[in-house]
């Protein structure tokens, strides 16, 4: 094996220790720290292609691109294989999966021993956010997988660089990978590799709050392998943000300017298949009005003076997008819901899961409305249209650069981040909730991000479709306590001489009785954009109503749209009852956190009651 200490272009004593201490436990054929450079990258591309892992696309269909099949064992995030591991159980709380640290590392060490043997294990480190901004954090991920390693190279900001902010002594979230197949038999002989290594038996995904570290064992799919993502920058980072007085959140952050040049950046969470990357690229069909995208996935916002405008000075949450690619879900994307997506995918891309077409590009489903006559299906079988099964994987992914986004936004590396003048939330809801409501206050807002609901199914004859309460898209990524993720919003809410952004819940897909979706969606939403866009420069009217405040007749611009005045009348209707018949369920849901519950959403509860009875 090669030693670390002599090759480790560091001289930070605790990284370099934890290298050598994990090449002991893992046992790897070789030590290699990433530079994160092209050439390295290529290499990876190279090392998966040959061993059988990847193919290359068409060149000059998909320049420089790769297709990946996974194992048809590890395809998604492994929600009911992550754990969050902190000392009290209570820290972790009722909506996430608990198991003490302690025990949990003796599992793990067990696990992880000699499990990289026949293999390399690669040195990533990597910067969460512009190199050396003060919003960013560095982590390193330890993995003996080329496929994290590349994707890493395109998700984060990898190599030499991040070190020299490091230094002897910067800290660092560590994060451990294995894919959990060693290249040896149980006698110690050795074995051929597979395309897509994984262990099919044990799979951990866990995090340590309190020492902030990620360990990760047995899959080698998206969020549960490419640690910096959903691991670091959402569950650890969401426990530092606490600790430090900021905010990491699964949110989009998008750049609006308005027709005569004025801008406002817009952060917005929404849970997953509810159109995030989409909204955060979408182009407007109201003339004259443009949105670019600093970030589809996730936000770390910290407060800052701002830099500029009337309030130049005072203090506003300000956010970068940590990551610096998109790990895009395929199916649904299309020239019609998200060109720019797909722009974003023309070339340097890595796709899994998608399906092969017979001229050497990807297909997946809605990419085109005739599919292909034939293709090679994600399992490598194959696939017509005739087939009952799906020629991509409904999770199938594609992963590209940032920088490729046609409208990517100037300031999207900016280290200071962007100044944040309003917040969406949102869901998937067929009745109740209206197409857009502006909360009273900070505490109305932190209320209604904490109640958001999705839809898991759209609702059938007459039937209501099955809630699932997803507080602030977090549901899956908050990694400590949630009520007390709650306290901290209602906390920075507090935040002296600061200035809030609005907090504003929209609702893109209400439906009519008859099942048909009232709102058209897609680069329509630039009229709720719009209408948010002046209510933070106080020129769009809003009326009072119980549940908020909604626009005043007339006052979004629906001007083309050919809406029917029925189905706009219902899209912002208040539907008392409805509301008032979710109260028990959201006292239900908050009846999970105990003694937990902050006050302040207990009282928002309280007096969303009185209004609606009133
Ligand atoms: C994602 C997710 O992959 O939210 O971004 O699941
Ligand atoms: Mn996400």
């Amino acid at each position: 094996m090669t030693s670390t200490s002599t090759t480790a272009p560091t001289t930070h004593a605790k990284l370099t220790a934890w290298v050598e201490q994990t090449a002991q436990l893992c046992q790897p054929d070789s030590v290699r720290w990433c530079d994160g450079s092209k050439a390295e990258y290529q290499e990876m591309l190279d090392i998966m292609v040959k061993g059988g892992t990847a193919r290359w696309l068409d060149k000059t269909k998909r320049p420089n691109s790769v297709l990946i099949f996974s194992d048809p064992a590890d395809v998604a995030r492994v929600e009911d294989r992550t754990f969050i591991c902190s000392k009290n159980k209570a820290d972790a709380g009722p909506t996430n999966n608990w198991a003490d640290p302690a025990e949990m590392k003796t599992k793990l060490n067990a696990l992880f021993k000699g499990c990289m043997k026949g293999r390399t294990l690669y040195v990533i480190p990597f910067s969460m956010g512009p190199i050396g901004s003060p919003i960013a954090h560095i982590g390193v991920e330890l993995t003996d997988s080329p496929y994290v390693v590349a994707n890493m190279h395109l998700m984060t900001r990898v190599g030499s660089k991040v070190l020299d902010v490091l230094g002897s002594d910067g800290p660092f979230v560590p994060c451990l990978h294995s894919v959990g197949y060693p290249l040896v038999d149980e006698k110690g002989n050795k074995k051929p590799d597979l395309a897509w290594p994984c262990n099919a038996t044990n799979k951990y995904i866990t995090h340590f709050p309190e020492t902030r570290e990620i360990l990760s064992f047995g899959s080698g799919y998206g969020g549960n392998a490419l640690l910096g993502k959903k691991c670091f920058a959402l569950r650890i980072a969401s426990v530092m943000a606490r600790d430090q007085g900021w905010m990491a959140e699964h949110m989009l952050i998008l750049k609006l300017t308005s027709p005569k040049g004025v801008v406002k950046f817009v952060a917005a969470a929404f849970p997953s298949a509810c159109g995030k990357t989409n909204l955060a690229m979408m182009e407007p069909t109201l003339k004259g009005w443009k949105v670019e995208c600093v970030g589809d996935d996730i936000a770390w916002m910290k407060f800052r003076p701002r830099k500029s405008g009337p309030n130049k000075g005072k203090l506003a949450l300000h956010a970068i997008n940590p990551e610096a690619g998109f790990f895009g879900v395929a199916p649904g994307t299309s020239d019609h819901s998200n060109p720019n997506a797909m722009r974003s995918v023309d070339q340097n891309a890595i796709f899994t899961n998608c399906a092969l077409t017979d001229d050497g590009d990807v297909w997946w489903e809605d990419m085109t409305d005739e599919p292909p006559a034939h293709l090679i299906d994600w399992n490598g079988n194959d696939w017509s249209p005739h087939s009952n099964k799906k020629a991509a994987h409904p999770n199938a992914r594609f992963t590209a650069p940032a920088s490729q986004c046609p409208v990517i936004a100037p300031e999207w590396q900016d280290p200071d981040g962007v100044p944040i003048d309003a917040i969406l939330f949102g869901g998937r809801r067929a009745s109740v909730v209206p197409l857009v409501n502006e909360a009273l206050s900070w505490q109305h807002g932190t209320f209604l991000g904490s109640v958001m609901s999705s839809e898991k199914t759209a609702a059938a004859a007459g039937k209501v479709g099955e809630l699932r309460r997803d507080p602030m898209a977090m549901l899956p990524f908050c990694g400590y306590n949630m009520a007390d993720y709650w306290a901290h919003w209602l906390k920075i809410g507090q935040t002296a001489n600061a200035e809030l952004p609005k907090i504003v819940y929209v609702n893109w897909f209400r439906k009519s009785p008859d099942g048909k979706f009232l709102w058209p969606g897609y680069g329509e939403n630039s009229r709720v954009l719009k209408w948010v866009f002046e209510r933070c420069e106080g020129t769009a009217k809003a009326v009072d109503t119980p549940i908020g405040r909604l626009p005043e007749p007339g006052a979004l611009d629906i001007t083309g749209l050919g809406m029917d005045s029925t189905d706009m009348a219902e899209l912002l209707k208040v539907d008392k009852q409805g509301w008032l018949s979710e109260v028990p369920s959201i006292r239900e849901h908050f009846a999970q956190f105990g003694d937990k519950m902050p006050k302040g959403l207990v009282e928002e509860l309280d007096a969303l009651e009185k209004r609606l009875k009133a």
